[in-house]
C-alpha cells in the first residue's frame, strides 16, 4: 500500500489533495437520493473525497463513474452513511439494543447492517455513536448505549467489530466511525448542541473510555462532535486530536468533523472566520470536512500563506487513500455495486430473523403484577389501544438509515393478530395522540367502548419516533400528547391493562408504575418489532433485557444515573428522616426503575458470594463467584452483574461501579455457578494526581441482576498499582510539546 500511494501522492496536485479531504452529502427527493448538479460539477474536479447519503447500485455507481471517468486521476470516491441500526432491516434502536446486554447479538445485528449497507455501495458507517449519556432529555440518548462506561465501552467494541469484520476488502464491511468526539452526550441541559464542561477526571474516567476502546479495536475513523468542551470547540481542540488520540492512542485512522462543525467554531466564537476556523481544524487534527465546504474553499491559500503546513495535507490524504486502499477500491472502484448482491442481501430472512431475535432481547419488563404477562393466546378478548399501536412508520424508530416506514415494518397490532388464535379476538383503536400539542380527545369514546368488552387492554404508547435523536430535546419526558389522559380514562374500567412503550429514552411514568398491571419497555423495535413484542407478551420469549440506563422519577433528578458519590451527608433511604441531608424534599433520591434492572416471568436467586481470597495483590487476580437457580416456573435468561466500591480513594470514588456481567441460560429449576475474574486493572481511576491506576485499600463486591445488587464481600487491594503515569492537559504547555509531531499546531491559536 505504502508505495501505492507515495506514488499516487506524488502525481497529486495540492487541490487534488485537498479534494480528497472533502466529504459531501447527497440531496435527498422525495424518490430518493438525487445530488446537487453543482456537486456533481465539483466531484467531476475533482474537488470531493467522499459522499454521504448516496446508496443503492445504480446511484453510487454513477457517481463513482464521475470521479473514475471524468477526474485527471480517477481517484475513487468513498461512500458514507449513517448505518447506525440496521440498513434496511432495521433493529431495535441503538439504547435498545443495548439492553440486551448480548455483545455477541450486538455484534451479529451491526454485521448484518454492514452486509446490507456494502451490497449498496456503501463503504462506510457513521456509527457506533459512543456518547456516555447520563441525560434522558438529550434526545441522542437513543443512539448509544446508554450511562455506563463498562457497558457502553464493552458494546462499543462490539460494533466496531461487527461493523468492520476482520477484513476490510470484504464485500460485505464497512469502515466504522467512533462518534462523537467527545463528550457530546453532557450537553447542558439535555439540549443538544450545547456547551460541556467538565473536570478531567470525568471525562477520563467517563467519556473517553469507549473511544478508547474503539481505537484499541481498530476503528478505521472517528468523528468530532459539534459541543465545546471547556472552552475548546472538539472540531478544533488540539488536547482531543493530537494529543490524545493521535499521540497518547496511536490512532492511526483518519478524523472526520460532524457535519459542517468547522464552521460551526465561528458562531461558537472560537473562531474570526471560516478560514481561521479551517485553519485551526486541519492543524489539531482533523482530516476531512463534513459538508462544510471550508477545507476546499481555504486550505490551498492556508498551504500558500505558510500557515498549514504542506505536510498536513499530505499525511491526512494518505489517511483517506490508505482506507480507499484498504477498501480494494483502487483495484475496483465499483466492486460493491452489484445490483444482485443487493437484491440477494436485502431484507433477507435471516437478516430479518435476527432483527427479530435481537428485538426481543433488548425489551424490559418493568413491571408485571400477579403475573398478567405472559397471556394466553387462546379464548381472550384484547383490546390493542394508542397512537403506537398500528404505527408502521415509528417502529423503526429515528436514524433508520435506508429502512422503509410505511410497508416492511411490523406493527404491534399485526404481530398481536400473527400471535393469537382463531378464538381470541383483537379489536385496535387509536384512541389519543402523541403529538405535543394533541388535545383532541374524540377517539377515546371509541378506545373505550372496545376496551369495555375486553379481557386484557393492551395500551402502545410512548414517544413518535422523531421526538428522540438529534435535535430532539425535551424538557419534559412525560408521555406527550393525549396519551396520559387516555391511559387514566381506560384504567377506570378496572381492566388487566399491558403498557407497551415505544421510546428512545427514559420517560417519567409513575403514574403508570403504580396503576397500570404490566409494563413492558420496547424502545423502537425496528423492522419486525410487532412480531418481537408479540413473542414477548404472549410468552414464546421470557423477557431478558436489563435497563442501560437510570428511569428517573422526574425530571428534576437529572442528571441521575447509578454510579454516583455518596457526598458527605448521604442520605439513608431507610433510615429515619433527617432533613440536612443530600436529598429533596419533594421527592425521594431513588430512579423508578434503576441501571441494570428487568424482570422475567421466572425468578433467580442468587448465593452468597464466594472470593476466592479475600486480598487481590498486584498482578494478582481475584474471583468472585455465585451460583444463580432459575426459581420460577419458566426456562430465562439473567443478566449476572457485578459492581465494585472502592471505600477510600485519593479522590472520592462512587458508589458502584459496573465491572463485569455474563448473561446466562437457566432452565426452570436450574443452578450454575457464575464466576468473575477481577484484575488491579479493573479497579483503575484517574487518581489525585492524574495518574491511572488502582489504589490499595478496602473494596466492597456487588453481584445480582441490577445495580441495586444485595449480595455482597469485601476484599482488599494489597498494593497501589499504576498503570499510566500522571498527564495533565498542562503537558502540553510544557516546551517539548511544541518541538513534536505538528510544529504548526501552537497554543497561539493562531
Ligand atoms: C450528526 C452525525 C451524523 C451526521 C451525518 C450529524 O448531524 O450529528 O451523527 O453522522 O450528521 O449524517
Amino acid at each position: 500500500m505504502d508505495p501505492f500511494i507515495d506514488a499516487l501522492l506524488a502525481k497529486m496536485t495540492l487541490e487534488e489533495k485537498i479534494g480528497q479531504l472533502n466529504l459531501l452529502t447527497s440531496g435527498w427527493d422525495v424518490t430518493g437520493p438525487t445530488m446537487n448538479e453543482d456537486y456533481k460539477d465539483d466531484i467531476a474536479a475533482g474537488k470531493v473525497g467522499a459522499v454521504f447519503n448516496a446508496f443503492t447500485a445504480s446511484y453510487t455507481r454513477s457517481l463513482q463513474k464521475i470521479a473514475v471517468e471524468q477526474t485527471r486521476l480517477g481517484i475513487p470516491l468513498l461512500f458514507g452513511y449513517d448505518v447506525i441500526h440496521g440498513h434496511r432491516t432495521i433493529f431495535p434502536i441503538s439504547l435498545g439494543e443495548a439492553a440486551s446486554w448480548d455483545l455477541a447479538a450486538i455484534e451479529a445485528a451491526a454485521r448484518v447492517a454492514a452486509t446490507e449497507a456494502a451490497a449498496e455501495g456503501v463503504h462506510w458507517t457513521f456509527a457506533p455513536m459512543v456518547d456516555i449519556a447520563r441525560d434522558p432529555r438529550w434526545g441522542r440518548i437513543s443512539e448509544g448505549s446508554g450511562e455506563d462506561v463498562y457497558l457502553s465501552t464493552q458494546i462499543a467494541t462490539a460494533r466496531v467489530k461487527g461493523f468492520q469484520g476482520e477484513d476490510l476488502a470484504a464485500l460485505d464491511t464497512l469502515l466504522a466511525c467512533a462518534k462523537h468526539y467527545a463528550a457530546y452526550g453532557q450537553a447542558q441541559g439535555g439540549r443538544d448542541y450545547h456547551t460541556t464542561d467538565m473536570s478531567e477526571r470525568e471525562l477520563w474516567d467517563t467519556y473517553l473510555p469507549p473511544f478508547q476502546a474503539t481505537v484499541e479495536a481498530g476503528v478505521a475513523t472517528l468523528m468530532t462532535a459539534f459541543n465545546d468542551l471547556n472552552g475548546v470547540p472538539t472540531t478544533g481542540s488540539a488536547y482531543l486530536l493530537d494529543d490524545i488520540l493521535k499521540t497518547r492512542w496511536g490512532f492511526e485512522g483518519f478524523v472526520v468533523t460532524d457535519y459542517t462543525s468547522i464552521n460551526e467554531m465561528v458562531p461558537h466564537g472560537f473562531a474570526r472566520d471560516n478560514r481561521h476556523a479551517t485553519q485551526l481544524a486541519i492543524n489539531t487534527g482533523v482530516d476531512m470536512d463534513m459538508q462544510g465546504a471550508v477545507f476546499v474553499d481555504h486550505l490551498k491559500a492556508l498551504v500558500l500563506e505558510g500557515k498549514v503546513a504542506r505536510d498536513r495535507i499530505d499525511a491526512a490524504a494518505r489517511k483517506i487513500l490508505a482506507m480507499k486502499y484498504r477498501l480494494g477500491l483502487f483495484d475496483d472502484p465499483y466492486r460493491y455495486m452489484d445490483e444482485d448482491r443487493q437484491q440477494r442481501e436485502i431484507y433477507k430472512p435471516e437478516n430479518l430473523q435476527a432483527a427479530r431475535d435481537m428485538a426481543r432481547k433488548s425489551m424490559v419488563l418493568l413491571k408485571n403484577a400477579d403475573g398478567l404477562l405472559p397471556l394466553r393466546k387462546n379464548g381472550l378478548s384484547l383490546a390493542v389501544i394508542g397512537p403506537l399501536a398500528d404505527s408502521k412508520a415509528d417502529m423503526i424508530g429515528s436514524w433508520a438509515a435506508a429502512g422503509d416506514r410505511h410497508d416492511k415494518p411490523v406493527t404491534l397490532l399485526e404481530g398481536i393478530r400473527a400471535a393469537v388464535g382463531d378464538d381470541t379476538k383483537v379489536t385496535y383503536a387509536r384512541g389519543g395522540g402523541y403529538e405535543f400539542d394533541d388535545t383532541d380527545r374524540s377517539g377515546f369514546a371509541d378506545a373505550m367502548a372496545i376496551a369495555r368488552t375486553a379481557d386484557v387492554i393492551i395500551l402502545a404508547m410512548g414517544e413518535k419516533w422523531d421526538m428522540t435523536g438529534e435535535a430532539a430535546s425535551r424538557t419534559s419526558l412525560d408521555l406527550p400528547g393525549t396519551q396520559p389522559a387516555l391511559m387514566r380514562a381506560l384504567r377506570e374500567l378496572g381492566k388487566p391493562m399491558v403498557l407497551v412503550l415505544m421510546n428512545g429514552r427514559p420517560l417519567t411514568i409513575n403514574w403508570a408504575a403504580t396503576e397500570v398491571d404490566a409494563i413492558l419497555e420496547t424502545w423502537y423495535a425496528g423492522t419486525m418489532g410487532g412480531f418481537a413484542i408479540a413473542d414477548v407478551l404472549f410468552g414464546d420469549y421470557n423477557p431478558s433485557g436489563k435497563l442501560p440506563v437510570t428511569f428517573p422519577r422526574s425530571v428534576g433528578q437529572i442528571p441521575l444515573y447509578y454510579n454516583m458519590k455518596n457526598t458527605g451527608r448521604p442520605y439513608d433511604v431507610n433510615g429515619v428522616e433527617q432533613k440536612y441531608r443530600s436529598r429533596y424534599i419533594d421527592s425521594p433520591n431513588t430512579p423508578l426503575y434503576p441501571f441494570g434492572y428487568g424482570l422475567s416471568y421466572t425468578t433467580f436467586t442468587y448465593s452468597e458470594i464466594r472470593l476466592d481470597s479475600a486480598q487481590m495483590a498486584a498482578g494478582g487476580t481475584l474471583t468472585a463467584s455465585v451460583t444463580v437457580t432459575n426459581s420460577g416456573a419458566r426456562d430465562g435468561e439473567e443478566v449476572v452483574q457485578l459492581y465494585v466500591r472502592d471505600l477510600v480513594g485519593s479522590v472520592t470514588r462512587p458508589v458502584r461501579e459496573l465491572k463485569g456481567f455474563q448473561k446466562i441460560m437457566l432452565k426452570k429449576g436450574q443452578s450454575q455457578t457464575v464466576t468473575f475474574a477481577l484484575q488491579p486493572a479493573d479497579l483503575a481511576f484517574h487518581r489525585r494526581d492524574m495518574s491511572y491506576g488502582a489504589e490499595a485499600g478496602e473494596f466492597k463486591l456487588f453481584i445480582g441482576g441490577s445495580s441495586e445488587a444485595v449480595k455482597e464481600a469485601d476484599f482488599t487491594l494489597l498494593d497501589t498499582v499504576v498503570l499510566r503515569p500522571a498527564h495533565s492537559p498542562q503537558v502540553r504547555a510544557l516546551p517539548h510539546y511544541h518541538s513534536t509531531r505538528n510544529p504548526i499546531a501552537s497554543l497561539t491559536h493562531e
